[in-house]
């Protein structure tokens, strides 16, 4: 087991550290940016379907379903389709309205969660087209869809889902940016814009994963707390919620991820000297907003750890903590934001002496209802 450890204390620690390349792999053979080429071998057949669907539905559980909360956000930005994201457990029970228009996408790491499988073979059921984004070859939800793109992130053991969620992530925007370019939502000199700057991910991750030695710092001081709120907008809400998943399944900490806009209507009331708050504020279309939510907290006296942009002096004005991260498009920071997060969770969770790799009461698969 030393051995598969590759060196490192955990499987977790280890698949974190590994994100640079196994995002590079999911990207390996697809994106080439320079001839201005992204090829998704799975679409090919069902490009036709993807390009004309009157909705996308995208169903998922746990980690997987936060992989599929960007995505909306993907799609509608580029792609310019109605967007739904469901859980699966929630939607195969619903009797849900899908008919052959809708073009479902199903995420699943493992491709073995049992909730995610039947919500695949209900909405195939009625007529619709299924595109599995797995992370198991061969696995069950691999084969009972139409067609798939594998995330080639590499076997994940930490129960905590880490590369996997980065490299769902790339695949993913790969779709996007592919289906707004065929669509003709995205205009050619954008698209290839994009291509470019998405290649450069893996560098910059190397570049997060930099962060480590400086959040395991603000773990230990913030270890023993018994409760944590995460905020971020926009593309950044899912990450808040991931972030907040993360330390709640391996510290036990309770966790609650939040749109930052919602904190007025409810988490606000639990603000005091005790709550740490992690804030994503980096420079995005939201970020001003942001600011004055950090502004309301502040002046509660709450706890502030910020992940920032790289550069970003008003913020740190006002935070206890600031984390950098190197700046990128909008839609592609949830990338980077999440490997600080990711961290952070880690080091509180060895701190305190939890079973990092293999938490009480969680499996890595899911595969009873
Ligand atoms: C379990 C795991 C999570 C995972 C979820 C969905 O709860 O502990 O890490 O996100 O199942 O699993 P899947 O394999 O379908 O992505």
């Amino acid at each position: 087991e030393a051995i598969e450890k590759g060196g490192y204390e955990h499987f977790m620690l280890k698949e974190i550290n590994e994100q640079p390349r196994s995002i590079a792999d999911c990207m390996r053979g697809r994106l080439d940016a320079k001839n201005g080429r992204l090829v998704l071998g799975g679409l090919r057949d069902y490009m036709n379907k993807f390009q004309n669907a009157e909705r996308i539905i995208i169903t998922a559980c746990g980690t997987s379903w936060h992989a599929g909360l960007v995505a909306e956000y993907l799609f509608e930005e580029f792609a310019r389709i109605p967007v739904e994201v469901e859980y699966a457990s929630e939607f195969r029970y619903r009797n849900p309205v899908v008919s052959e228009k809708d073009f479902v996408i199903a995420i699943s790491q493992s491709g073995e969660t049992a909730d995610t499988l039947a919500a695949i073979e209900l909405a195939k059921s009625k007529g619709a087209t299924i595109f599995g984004v797995c992370n198991v070859v061969g696995s069950s939800i691999a084969r009972a869809t139409h067609a798939g793109s594998y995330t080639h992130a590499g076997p994940e053991i930490g129960v905590a889902s880490t590369k996997a969620f980065t490299a769902q992530i790339s695949v993913l925007t790969m779709m996007a940016l592919k289906l707004g370019y065929q669509r003709g939502t995205l205009p050619e000199s954008r698209y290839i814009q994009l291509l470019s700057e998405l290649e450069t991910i893996p560098g910059k991750v190397e570049k997060a994963l930099k962060l480590n030695d400086q959040i395991e710092k603000i773990a230990a001081e913030y270890k023993d707390s018994r409760n944590f709120l995460y905020l971020g907008r926009g593309y950044n809400f899912p990450v808040a919620l991931e972030g907040a998943l993360k330390l709640k399944e391996i510290s036990y900490i309770h966790a609650e991820g939040y749109p930052a806009a919602e904190m007025k209507h409810g988490p606000i009331a639990l603000i005091d000297e005790e709550m740490p708050v992690v804030f994503i504020a980096t420079k995005d279309s939201s970020y001003e907003k942001v600011v004055s939510n950090i502004q309301e907290v502040k002046a509660r006296k709450g706890k502030i750890i910020a992940v920032v942009t790289e550069g970003d002096t008003s913020v740190r004005n006002l935070a206890d903590h600031v984390i950098e991260i190197p700046a990128t498009e909008e839609a592609f920071v949830p990338l980077l934001a999440v490997v600080p997060l990711q961290i952070l969770s880690y080091h509180i969770a060895v701190m305190r002496g939890c079973n990092v790799d293999q938490p009480r009461n969680l499996a890595k698969s899911v595969t009873v209802e």
